[in-house]
C-alpha cells in the first residue's frame, strides 16, 4: 500500500477545499487535495445565483444588516460570532475573488453587479436589498474554476478520483486518512499533520434533490464512525424551487430578478405568507408555503407543484405595481439567467420566456454537520474541545453560521470565508507541529468492510435499498415532521441497514472503477446520515427554521436554544450494523451580537 506524506491533506475539491488548499499552500505548507471527483466537477459548481456580500454597489448595504438577516433567517440558532465573521469577511473575500480573475457581471459603471435574494434586506428587514454578487446564474461554477486555477498556480498536488474512506487517529490526534484510488481499487494512506474535510453535503438521502449523485455524506459518516459527534443534523433545507419531478435547482436569483410564484388560480400566494418581502422570504418559509398551497389543492391542476413565472410581461406588471422604475426584457433574462433557460428547455421542454416553470421544493442543503469553531478546527463536545489535526469547512461543517435555516448565497460565502480561515490556521499549525506516526495497520478495518461489501451475495442491490431509503426520508423526515411518522421512518432506515449488512448483492467483483462497490459503500454513509437526521429530528421538540413539527408547532427558546450533538452509543471504534444513537442537547448557542445590540435577540420572524 502506498503511503503519501504531506503537511496538510484537504479532502474534497469544492470551493471550501480549494480555498483552504490555496491559503495553506500560500502559508508555506506542502498541500494535497484528495477528491472523489475531478475538482471542477465538484458541487460548488451547482450554486447558481450569487454570493452575498454587503458591497452596496447598487443600493446602501452594510455587513451589520447582512448579520441581522443571517441571524433572523437562521431562526436565531446560528452562533453569532460565526455570523459576524461570515458577513464581515464576505466583503473582502468577494473582492479577492474578483482580483483572482472571477468574471462577475458588472454594473454600467464597472462595479460588481448585485441582485436580490431571499431573506436579504436593508435596514434590519425594511426592504429587499441587492446583495448577491453574480456571474449570470453560474456563480459557483466560476468560483470553482477560479480557485482551481489558483491552486494549480500554487503547486497544490491533486489526487483526483480518490475516495477517502477512513480517518486515522493516533495519540489523541488525527494523523491521516485512508483512500481508495477509484481507477485501480488500490488503497492509499495519506499521512498528514493537518487534515481538512471539505466533502460537501448529503442531499441524496432524499428522493427529490438538487444535489449531484456524488453528495452522499461520506466525510461526516467517516468521522462519525470514529466517534466524532455530528451537530444539528435535524436541520436540512429544502430549496423552494426545484424543477418539478427532477429536483434540479432553479436559482432563487430568478425571484431576485423579479420572478414570482403562482398557484393554480394565478394568485401570487406569497403575498399572504410574507406580506413584506413576498417571494423573497427565507427558504424555509417559501418551501412550507408551497407545500401548504399544494395540500390545499392549489397546486397547478391540483398537482404537486406551483408555477414560477419570469416572463417579462408578468414581472413588469408587478414591478409597476410595486412602484419600481426598472423593467426587464427577454434579452436581459437570457443574459442573466442563461443556465435557467437552458435547464428548463433541455429537461422539460419549457421555455421560461414564454411559459411559467413548474416547481416544487427540493432537498438542497445541510445546515448541520461536523462541529467546528470559527477557525475551522473540529470540536468534539459541548465544551468546544478541539481535536488536534482535524479541520472542516463548507457544507459538511457546522460552524454554525446558518443556524436552523441558511439564507441563499450564504453557502458560497461560508465556503470561501471559512475555507480561507481554515487554510491560514492550518499553515500556522503545520509550522509548529511534528508528524505523529501512523498506528500499525491503519487501513485494516476499512479494508475488511470493503471485502465484506465486495463479497456480498445476498438478494438486494444497493440501488434498490437506496431508492427505498430516499422514499422513506422524503415521506417521513421531509419539510413537515411528526413523531409517529418519524419513528416509522427510523424503523425503515433500521431495517434497510439490516438488509444492507446481511442481504446486499454486488455484481462487480473487479478492482478497476468498481462503481458497484463504491455505490454500496456510499449507501452505508447515506444510511448513517439518515439515521442521525431522524433521531436528531425526533429529539428536537419544537419548530425552528427548516425543522417544522406538526406536533410542536412553536419555536421554544426556553428549552431549545441549543445545538444538538449526535453520536454512536456503542462507543465502539468502528461500529458496523445498527448502532443506537446518543443525543446531547447542551451545546449552547453563542449569542454575542445580542449582548451589544438587542435587535439580534430572538423574536417572531415576520417577512
Ligand atoms: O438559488 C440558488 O441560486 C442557490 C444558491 C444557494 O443555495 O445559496
Amino acid at each position: 500500500m502506498q503511503t503519501h506524506q504531506f503537511d496538510a491533506v484537504i479532502v474534497g475539491a469544492g470551493g471550501a477545499g480549494l480555498m483552504a488548499a490555496l491559503y495553506a499552500s500560500e502559508g508555506g505548507a506542502n498541500v494535497a487535495v484528495v477528491s472523489k471527483l475531478y475538482p471542477t466537477r465538484s458541487h460548488t459548481g451547482a450554486a447558481l445565483g450569487g454570493i452575498g456580500a454587503a458591497l452596496g454597489n447598487l443600493e446602501e448595504d452594510k455587513p451589520l444588516w447582512h448579520m441581522y438577516d443571517t441571524v433572523k433567517g437562521g431562526d436565531y440558532l446560528a452562533d453569532q460570532d460565526a455570523v459576524k465573521v461570515l458577513a464581515e469577511e464576505a466583503v473582502d473575500s468577494v473582492i479577492e475573488l474578483e482580483r483572482m480573475g472571477l468574471p462577475f457581471d458588472r454594473t454600467d459603471d464597472g462595479r460588481i453587479s448585485q441582485r436580490r435574494f431571499g431573506g436579504h434586506t436593508s435596514n434590519f428587514g425594511e426592504k429587499a436589498v441587492r446583495r448577491a454578487c453574480h456571474s449570470a446564474d453560474r456563480t459557483g461554477h466560476m468560483i470553482l474554476q477560479t480557485l482551481y486555477q489558483q491552486c494549480i498556480k500554487n503547486k497544490v498536488r491533486f489526487f483526483d478520483e480518490y475516495q477517502v474512506v477512513d480517518v486515522i487517529m493516533n495519540q489523541g490526534a488525527v494523523v491521516g486518512t485512508v483512500a481508495i484510488q477509484l481507477g485501480t481499487g488500490e488503497f492509499h494512506l495519506f499521512h498528514a499533520k493537518a487534515t481538512m474535510f471539505a466533502t460537501g453535503g448529503w442531499g441524496r438521502v432524499w428522493q427529490v434533490t438538487s444535489n449531484a449523485h456524488s453528495l452522499t455524506g461520506d466525510g461526516p459518516a467517516v468521522l462519525f464512525r470514529r466517534g466524532i459527534p455530528m451537530q444539528d443534523m435535524e436541520f436540512y433545507q429544502f430549496h423552494p424551487t426545484g424543477l418539478y419531478g427532477l429536483g434540479l435547482l432553479l436559482t432563487e436569483g430568478i425571484r431576485g430578478e423579479g420572478g414570482i410564484l403562482l398557484n393554480r388560480s394565478g394568485e401570487r400566494f406569497m403575498e399572504r405568507y410574507a406580506p413584506s418581502i413576498k417571494d423573497l422570504a427565507s427558504r424555509d418559509v417559501v418551501s412550507r408555503s408551497i407545500y401548504l398551497e399544494i395540500r390545499d389543492g392549489k397546486g397547478i391542476g391540483g398537482q404537486n407543484y406551483v408555477h414560477l413565472d419570469i416572463r417579462p410581461e408578468t414581472v413588469n406588471r408587478y414591478l409597476a405595481e410595486a412602484g419600481e422604475s426598472c423593467r426587464i426584457d427577454s434579452a436581459y433574462i437570457a443574459k442573466n439567467l442563461a443556465e435557467t433557460l437552458d435547464t428548463c428547455r433541455t429537461y422539460l421542454g419549457v421555455d421560461p420566456l414564454t411559459e411559467p416553470m413548474p416547481v416544487a421544493p427540493t432537498a438542497h442543503y445541510a445546515m448541520g454537520g461536523i462541529p467546528t469553531n470559527v477557525d475551522a478546527e473540529v470540536v468534539i463536545d459541548e465544551n468546544w474541545t478541539v481535536l488536534p489535526g482535524l479541520y472542516a469547512a463548507g457544507e459538511c461543517a457546522c460552524v454554525s453560521c446558518h443556524g436552523a435555516n441558511r439564507l441563499g448565497t450564504n453557502s458560497l460565502v461560508d465556503l470561501v470565508v471559512f475555507g480561507r480561515r481554515g487554510g491560514k490556521v492550518i499553515a500556522n499549525y503545520v509550522k509548529q507541529a511534528d508528524f505523529i506516526p501512523l498506528p500499525a495497520n491503519p487501513a485494516e478495518q476499512v479494508q475488511a468492510e470493503f471485502n465484506r461489501i465486495r463479497a456480498s451475495r445476498g438478494s438486494r442491490r444497493p440501488g434498490e435499498l437506496r431508492k427505498e431509503m430516499q422514499h422513506e426520508m422524503m415521506d417521513k423526515i421531509g419539510v413537515f415532521r411528526e413523531e409517529d411518522h418519524m419513528r416509522k421512518g427510523i424503523d425503515s432506515v433500521t431495517s434497510l441497514r439490516d438488509r444492507y449488512m446481511n442481504d446486499l448483492h454486488i455484481d462487480d467483483q473487479g478492482s478497476i472503477f468498481n462503481t458497484d462497490m463504491m455505490e454500496a459503500w456510499e449507501l452505508g454513509c447515506l444510511l448513517d446520515i439518515a439515521h442521525m437526521t431522524a433521531e436528531s429530528a425526533i429529539n428536537r421538540k419544537e419548530s425552528r427554521g427548516a425543522h417544522s413539527r406538526e406536533d410542536f408547532k412553536k419555536r421554544d427558546d426556553t428549552n431549545w436554544m441549543v445545538h444538538t450533538l449526535v453520536s454512536s452509543e456503542s462507543g465502539e471504534p468502528y461500529p458496523h450494523g445498527i448502532h443506537p444513537l446518543k443525543i446531547n442537547s447542551s451545546k449552547k448557542v453563542n449569542r454575542s451580537l445580542e449582548e451589544g445590540d438587542k435587535r439580534f435577540a430572538p423574536k417572531e420572524r415576520v417577512y
